[in-house]
């Protein structure tokens, strides 16, 4: 297992105080935060060797673009990908759902084919689709839930039809924190001969994925959600797809020849890398790789999972509080959303922060149909991360406790 006071002393945020309290941060779903190790490689960066990459004939310039290229081999190693240029930087995972929709979807979409999601969706897996739909005359279907918010498959051969093109689930929810079956809606999206696309945003920085063994054509995900800086992200895509791809943003450095008249593609990852990439952004990611391969995913996976079994015993002992997900630990990872009897969640965040000095995050979480499709129109959602403890989840309760007094 993990020694958790020694991780924190990595991260000295974590000694700030808030409002007179020691800071709890449990809003690690949206970001997390960022180790002494991660701001060093940064600043060494900075510092020491920064350049633009790829064009610089120069020593700053071939050690820059050395370690881009480097962060795309960690990032390809952490998922298992057959080789690095099967990764493509982006901004964050919505640039790269965004990257399949436009380069993939928009040549590949047709009237009357159809896009399978799911009514657990993060806005960033959802409106892409949506869109595309509406611009090609295809049909957006969504997979349901059951009674316990797990993914409805018991239809599953008649949402996937041979019209569907494109299935694109997310591996973990960012609001209801369950693990969904990604391989086995994969093989009859396969079937029915369409493409799987997985929103990994929320799965990556706690769980050991292998897009391979998964079968995924895509696969998206952020680097600031697993201790890396903000604005890089990767999609991960299947060799042969990302070659058949148009590009989906023109300019710089993802070219091979320029005419007057027309241009040919650079070599994938760079066809899709148009422009001066995050460099900074990507060497920061590696390090965060780095120092999470130090501790091993799977030690971050029992971590969070020990917290969650005592943040979903402790919750339950609240009658004024309701869990919005699984109560059980069966395919479930630590993001936790509840309501808080009739008080809405932007006054149970606020009270947290006031009283406690915790942060966690409160309203639709970019999932608004199914906030809609729960009757709901927010939560609050307390979500964990390596450097969290048991005695924070113990101040989070009392804490719920005392603000049930206030109102
Ligand atoms: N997608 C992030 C979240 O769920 C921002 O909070």
């Amino acid at each position: 297992m993990i020694d958790v006071n020694k991780i924190r002393e990595d991260f000295p945020i974590l000694k700030r105080k808030i409002h007179g309290k020691q800071l709890i941060y449990l809003d690690n779903a949206a970001t997390t935060q960022k180790p002494i190790q991660v701001v060093e490689a940064i600043k060494d960066a900075y510092l020491n060797y920064n350049a633009n990459i790829h064009r610089s004939i120069h020593t700053l310039g071939e050690e820059a673009t050395e370690k881009y290229e480097d962060a795309h081999r960690k990032v390809a190693e952490l998922v298992n990908a057959k080789t690095w240029r099967e990764i493509v930087f982006v901004k964050n995972a919505t640039e790269a759902l965004n990257l399949v929709m436009y380069s993939w979807g928009m040549n590949n979409i047709r009237q009357g084919d159809e896009i399978v999601i799911t009514i657990m969706e993060h806005h960033a897996n959802l409106v892409p689709w949506q869109q595309l739909a509406k611009k090609k005359g295809a049909k957006l279907k969504y997979i349901k839930l059951t009674e316990d918010y797990r993914l409805d498959l018991s239809e599953l051969d008649k949402v996937i039809t041979d019209k569907t093109k494109i299935v694109s689930v997310t591996h973990v929810s960012n609001v209801l924190g369950v693990i969904n079956p990604v391989k086995e809606i994969g093989k009859v999206a396969h079937e029915r001969g369409a493409i799987l696309v997985i929103d990994g945003a929320q799965s990556v920085p706690r769980m050991k994925v292998d897009v391979r063994e998964l079968n995924a054509d895509f696969y998206a995900f952020s680097g600031h959600k697993m201790l890396g800086p903000t604005g890089i992200g990767a999609l991960y895509g299947k060799e042969e797809l990302l070659e058949s791809m148009e590009p989906f943003l023109y300019g710089g450095d993802m070219i091979r020849e320029v005419k007057l008249d027309d241009s040919t593609w650079n070599d994938i990852p760079w066809k899709f890398e148009a422009g001066t990439p995050n460099i900074i952004g990507g060497i920061g990611w590696s390090a965060a790789i780095e120092y999470i391969n130090k501790i091993g995913i799977q030690n971050i996976f029992k971590h969070e999972e020990k917290l969650t079994k005592y943040a979903l015993e402790r919750l339950s002992e609240l009658d004024f509080i309701e869990i919005i997900g699984p109560r059980d630990l069966k395919d479930r990872t630590g993001v936790i959303s509840f309501t808080f009897d009739d008080v809405h969640p932007h006054d149970v965040s606020m009270f947290l922060d006031q009283l406690g000095g915790i942060a966690v995050r409160a309203g639709h979480h970019c999932a608004q149909p199914l906030m809609r499709y729960l009757g709901l129109t927010a939560t609050t959602r307390v979500s964990f991360y390596l450097y969290n403890t048991i005695q924070e989840v113990d101040v989070l309760v009392d804490t719920l406790k005392a603000i049930r007094k206030v109102l």
